[in-house]
């Protein structure tokens, strides 16, 4: 697309210059406009070059005026037209070497203040040099050379533009930034490179507003540099009560932190205890960012992860101990009502049909409640599992890894579950499963349900069809992307009976 956008120019600059070039060979002669004009004007011109009225008298001032008025205007017109074929030429070279340089790339990155000052000089000589061929008798150079006054005044109205040129070419020079790094000029705010021209540079700031600082300025601050290609690093902090272990925090946070979007695989996020403040335990978690300019937005996911942790962990946030705080106690279910509602869930599941109230009142005392946050994993494929889980509210979406990519083979809602095939048959997790959105799940692990499976031998053969069936789902999938190692052969039926000790 970029070549037929070169050609379609190239040509267009070709026409242009051709028919300019064109309209320069077949412009008049001096000759031929002094002798044309004369005529127009009633005059004959001598073989001595002369002017001379039809009669053979001196002609009069007002006609050899007009004459060399033509002549001159005429002159200047072949000046702008010589004048516009360099401008054409120029500008389409520039255009041609940045094409050829940043074929793949932006090319913003491109000196356009170099550009600049090269088709400045490049006008400037060029200008001076036709200039001379239509009027050799003119000297150009004393004009600028001679006249101190012209000096003072130009220098005076081009003082903050000359600044601006030459901070902005040391600028160039040093490229302490580049296009799309994020800095932070001190005292002047924060945002991503947008350009840097020869007056100044233009910052788009994380309110997505336009920061334009000129270069002279820009040269006195001290300016803080995140570069793009760079693997920049950011602190977000958290505290918790001094009643909760640090090291559970810790590990807790870190496991969360590494799942978050934009957070470096490259490099452990690090969690560590910053300061045992007054309030409790304060906490700092440093993270490195795949791409540093949406920063903010990764920070926010990193603490809405963090407080999800917290509701599941039981871990508290620390509230300020000299602030009053006080909230009425939430009206806890009592534990009955709690096990009351879990039966009603379990209740509703198809393959606990066969079990009696007893027995699922004893699964639904065996059950823990947990909450997840949108794209948390709940299970991860490779895992060790030894439970599985029953969604109150909410979805999932069950998904394996092929070339890299994840792969979603099924989607699971309210009163589905999942992770019983390695619960059953202690086979490492078959699948990640991820939450959509927030995700509420009933827990049950292997003690839980050993009792159920061993009162109820249909219930292992009704499970095991079902594991066999998502098994056959996952072995069409997986054997293009053999990432993990299915064995469909190998009945579910045997592995749940031995694994679980069971006749
Ligand atoms: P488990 O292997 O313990 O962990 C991943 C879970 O994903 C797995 O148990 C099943 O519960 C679930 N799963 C795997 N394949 C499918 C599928 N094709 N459809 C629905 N759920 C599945």
């Amino acid at each position: 697309m970029a070549s037929s956008e070169l050609q379609k120019r190239a040509i267009y600059f070709l026409g242009f210059v051709a028919l300019l070039t064109a309209v320069l060979i077949f412009f008049p002669s001096d000759e031929t406009i002094f002798s044309y004009t004369a005529t127009q004007l009633g005059l004959q011109v001598l073989a001595d070059g002369s002017l001379a009225t039809l009669a053979g008298q001196k002609p009069t001032m007002m006609g050899d005026t007009t004459i060399s008025l033509v002549v001159n205007v005429l002159r200047i017109v072949k000046i702008l037209l010589w004048m516009t074929v360099v401008v054409t030429i120029v500008r389409f070279v520039f255009y041609s070497i940045t094409k050829a340089l940043y074929r793949n790339g932006a090319p913003g990155e491109v000196s356009s203040l170099l550009q600049t000052v090269i088709s400045v000089i490049i006008y400037i000589v060029s200008f001076f040099i036709i200039f001379q061929t239509q009027f050799p008798g003119v000297q150009l150079a004393p004009l600028f050379t001679g006249s101190t006054i012209i000096g003072i005044v130009v220098g005076l109205a081009l003082q903050d533009t000359l600044g601006n040129l030459f901070a902005g070419l040391a600028l160039q020079a040093d490229q302490p930034f580049q296009v799309g790094d994020v800095v932070i000029i001190s005292g002047r705010g924060e945002g991503v490179v947008e350009m840097v021209s020869w007056r100044g540079v233009k910052i788009r700031t994380f309110q997505n507003k336009l920061l334009v600082i000129s270069n002279s300025v820009l040269g006195k601050e001290t300016i803080e540099v995140a570069p793009k290609d760079n693997l920049n690093a950011k602190a977000v902090f958290f505290n918790t009560l001094y009643s909760h272990s640090p090291t559970r925090t810790i590990q807790f946070v870190r496991e969360a932190v590494r799942q978050v979007d934009n957070v470096s695989k490259k490099m452990r996020p690090v969690v560590r205890i910053r300061n045992l403040g007054d309030n409790g335990i304060d906490f700092e978690v440093k993270y490195w960012l795949d791409d540093y300019t949406i920063q903010h937005d990764t920070d926010a996911l990193i603490r809405q992860r963090i407080w999800y942790v917290f509701q599941r962990e039981k871990i508290d946030f620390a509230y300020p101990t000299r602030t009053l705080h006080i909230e009425p106690k939430p009206v806890e279910a009592a534990p009955d009502e709690v096990v009351n509602n879990i039966a009603e869930h379990l209740n509703r599941i198809p393959i606990f049909n066969p079990l009696s109230d007893e027995e699922i009142e004893r699964l639904a005392n065996a059950s823990t409640s947990r909450v997840y946050a949108p794209g948390e994993a709940i299970v991860r494929a490779g895992q060790v599992g030894n439970s599985m889980f029953v969604i109150i509210r909410g979805s999932v979406k069950v998904q394996i890894t092929e070339n890299d990519y994840q792969k979603t083979v099924n989607t699971l809602a309210e009163d589905d579950f999942f992770g019983e095939m390695s619960l059953l048959t202690g086979e490492p997790r078959s699948a990640s499963v991820i939450a959509i959105v927030e995700t509420q799940v009933l827990r049950i692990d292997k003690n839980g349900l050993k009792p159920i499976l061993e009162a109820n031998p249909e219930l292992v053969g009704v499970i095991s069809e079902l594991i066999e069936e998502r098994k056959m789902a996952l072995t069409k999938e997986v054997a293009k992307s053999d990432e993990l190692e299915i064995s469909p052969k190998k009945g579910a039926i045997t592995s749940i009976r031995k694994f679980f000790g069971l006749q």
